[in-house]
């Protein structure tokens, strides 16, 4: 099939386009290297993979030849009030509606990145798709307006779009504004941590290889208009978290406090029995695993130096 993968620079669209490639699948990636974090280390993820630069909320956007576009690109990071909200609205909504617009044109399917925090402080533990969504960030509100585009332009102009939450994804090569590569890298590095808050803050967190997989499956079998959670197995707090790469490294993390941030969540907790339902799809990965993983990718690194 050919598909494009916007984002194929960043965290998880790198991974994917390697994925589909190796399946035999004639696939592109599009980007435009923002500079949200060092664009050195997008240029790392890209250096095998066949990635076009294009920006999606200026430049033409041809999907005339494609079969399926997978949807990666936006503003990340919850912790997201303040002056950046201009940059959030061009690089999340303003890029979505371009490319929806795109997809309608060319009558190709768009499976997209939406995330875990569109339901805010969730009303309801595992939270299921049916429950209200009350973003607590500015980029989440960003997400679930893009959310609500594909519904519109799905409703209005038969959009063909899946949307797929993401829950705090993690694994080797994550971004390094994230707390999973910070907690790594300062270990290898014999840093600090700055945990924010008390560290009773929980997520699904989810290994980036079972997101490729779900991301896959939504391309392939998922109806026009769903909705799935992708969120791994089991939920785990952040003293938690720092505990078990504790034991993973043999060494301790120091952990230095921080005042919580707005934005953050208390909490996130995946139900994902649509997904699995429909789709087949569970998470594989064992929490100490993917974190082992995490973890020796960041000692490799500082070990090569
Ligand atoms: C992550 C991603 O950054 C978002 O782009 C994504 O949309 C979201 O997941 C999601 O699931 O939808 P977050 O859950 O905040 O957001 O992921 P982390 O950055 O890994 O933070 C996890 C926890 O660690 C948060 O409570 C955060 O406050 C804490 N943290 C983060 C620290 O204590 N210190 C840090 O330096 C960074």
């Amino acid at each position: 099939m050919r598909y494009v993968v916007t984002g194929a620079a960043g965290f998880i669209g790198s991974y994917l386009l390697q994925a589909l490639l190796e399946r035999g699948h004639d696939a592109v990636g599009w980007d435009s290297f923002t500079d949200y974090y060092d664009p050195a280390l997008k240029e790392q993820n890209a250096a095998s993979l066949p990635v076009t630069r294009i920006d999606l909320a200026t430049d033409p956007l041809d999907l005339l030849e494609t079969d399926g576009v997978f949807h990666l690109a936006g503003q990340p990071g919850v912790r997201s009030f303040g002056g950046a909200f201009p940059t959030y609205m061009r690089q999340n909504v303003l890029a979505s509606h371009r490319l929806f617009e795109a997809a309608v044109r060319a009558r190709t399917r768009v499976v997209f990145a939406s995330s875990s925090s569109i339901y805010g402080d969730a009303a309801a533990y595992p939270t299921r798709e049916d429950t209200v969504p009350r973003p607590l960030s500015p980029y989440g509100i960003t997400k679930l307006a893009v959310e609500h585009l594909a519904y519109a332009y799905g409703r209005g102009f038969e959009l063909d779009a899946v949307a797929l939450r993401y829950f705090t994804i993690y694994g080797p090569r994550q971004r390094p504004d994230m707390a999973f590569t910070r907690m790594v890298s300062s270990l290898a590095e014999g840093r600090p941590f700055e945990l924010y808050g008390d560290g009773t803050q929980s997520r699904s967190f989810t290994y980036v290889s079972d997101v490729v997989e779900a991301t896959i499956a939504a391309m392939e079998k998922a109806p026009a208009g769903a909705v799935y959670n992708v969120g791994g197995g089991v939920e785990v707090s952040m003293l938690q978290a720092i505990e078990m790469l504790g034991r993973i490294a043999g060494r301790r993390l120091e952990v230095v406090r921080a005042p919580r941030v707005e934005g953050d969540v208390a909490r996130t907790a995946a139900d994902t029995s649509r997904i699995h339902a429909e789709l087949g799809w569970e998470p594989q990965t064992p929490f100490a695993e993917g974190l082992g993983a995490q973890w020796r990718w960041a000692a490799d690194r500082v070990a090569a130096r």
